[in-house]
């Protein structure tokens, strides 16, 4: 089977990932620095699959060491690239260290791609780039808006970097998929989301305080035009999402492809205001998250969902999950992370 690179492979995403390639027999080898992740996800991951992913602990920015690591793991014929820094908050104060990163890395991995002939790469873009869309449900061809922070924007320059270098190479092809929310945990409650110190994202706040970790979830504005005044998301399972990096990978493999590059949007098709979320996550799993109504952070956008209908078409990927089956995959998680800083006291 096909050996795949997975950069980041130890985050959050990015770790499904690799779960969901294994299971359908390809050769992982995973490139991540550990920045914001650990090493103990290699075990979780072998717990699901039975297998260790081969890991590298480099940083995409060092180009010596990612040359030196395909010439060891020869034969590498797709790179899915999730290794990035994504706060949103932190990339408006270090907006160098977000450009450095993640179009440094990104720019790193197209020049050794045609060296090492490695001819297929999968890019982790987001639906930010549509800014608040004028039509929703949001499809591909919406346009671009302005970045509302450097984070941001770096998805937009990587976008159009892989655009430049693809069509400057035409034996060189990609995949960029635009992710909507991702929420939940694998079922297995092995493997999650590790947030560093305070969440930033609305799910794990939500987790950690129903938990008792975090004394309330502060919900950001209920006075936007929406049913109930509070902000509305597509959240996407994350085991659905990383089923969708592995078709993405076939569909090149395969030749499949129709461009040499394709965008997809990455969603449910529905969307789900903040207090629905807080509700459904009560709900389903039996617990009270204490929240309080404070005003609206900066930045944030009324509303988005995705027509994920040239996904569902072309890609032949659907999200199937159920968001309350979802919101309990993350509560598992939660409970998992609990037990382990217990038994390690
Ligand atoms: N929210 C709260 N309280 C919190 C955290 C979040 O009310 O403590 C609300 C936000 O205001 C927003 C919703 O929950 O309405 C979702 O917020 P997230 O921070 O989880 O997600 P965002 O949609 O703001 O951001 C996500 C990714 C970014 C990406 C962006 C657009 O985290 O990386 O989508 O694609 F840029």
């Amino acid at each position: 089977m096909a050996k795949i690179l997975v950069t980041g492979g130890t985050g959050y995403i990015g770790s499904h990932t690799v779960v969901e390639l294994q299971k359908k027999g390809y050769d992982v080898v995973i490139v991540d620095n550990l920045s914001n992740s650990n090493i103990e996800v290699l075990s979780g991951i072998e717990k699901i699959t039975g297998i260790r992913p081969a890991f590298e602990n480099i940083d995409c920015l060092d180009y010596v060491s990612l040359d030196k690591m395909f010439e060891k793991h020869s034969g590498i014929e797709a790179i899915i690239h999730f290794a990035a820094s994504k706060a949103v908050g932190e990339s408006v104060e270090k907006p160098l260290l977000y450009y450095r990163n993640n179009l440094g890395s990104l720019i790193n991995l197209l020049e050794l791609m045609p060296v090492h002939k490695v001819p297929n790469i999968v890019f982790s873009s987001s639906c930010t780039v549509y800014g608040q869309p004028d039509v929703l449900p949001v499809d591909e061809n919406a346009p671009i808006k302005p970045a509302l922070s450097p984070y941001g924007n770096t998805k937009q320059i990587c976008e159009e970097i892989i655009r430049d270098t693809i069509y400057a190479n035409p034996e060189m092809k990609a995949v960029v998929l635009r992710y909507f929310n991702p929420i939940g945990a694998h079922p297995s409650a092995e493997i999650g989301e590790l947030p560093n110190g305070v969440p930033n994202n609305l799910l794990p706040f939500v987790t950690q305080t129903a938990i008792g970790i975090r004394s309330e979830l502060k919900v950001f504005g209920d006075d936007y035009n929406t049913p109930d005044g509070s902000c509305i998301r597509d959240y996407i399972n994350v085991v659905d999402l990383a089923k969708a990096h592995v078709l993405a990978v076939q569909r090149m493999l395969d030749a499949k492809n129709d461009k040499n590059i394709e965008i997809f949007n990455l969603g449910t098709g529905r969307g789900l205001s903040v207090l629905e979320i807080i509700r459904t996550f009560e709900a389903a799993n039996h617990v009270k998250v204490p929240y309080r109504i404070v005003g609206r952070r900066e930045g944030d956008i009324e509303q988005v969902w995705a027509n994920p209908e040239h996904a569902n078409k072309v890609l032949g990927w659907k999200a199937t999950e159920s968001v309350e089956d979802t919101l309990r995959s993350a509560w598992a998680w939660e409970l998992k992370l609990k037990e382990r800083r217990e038994n390690n006291k």
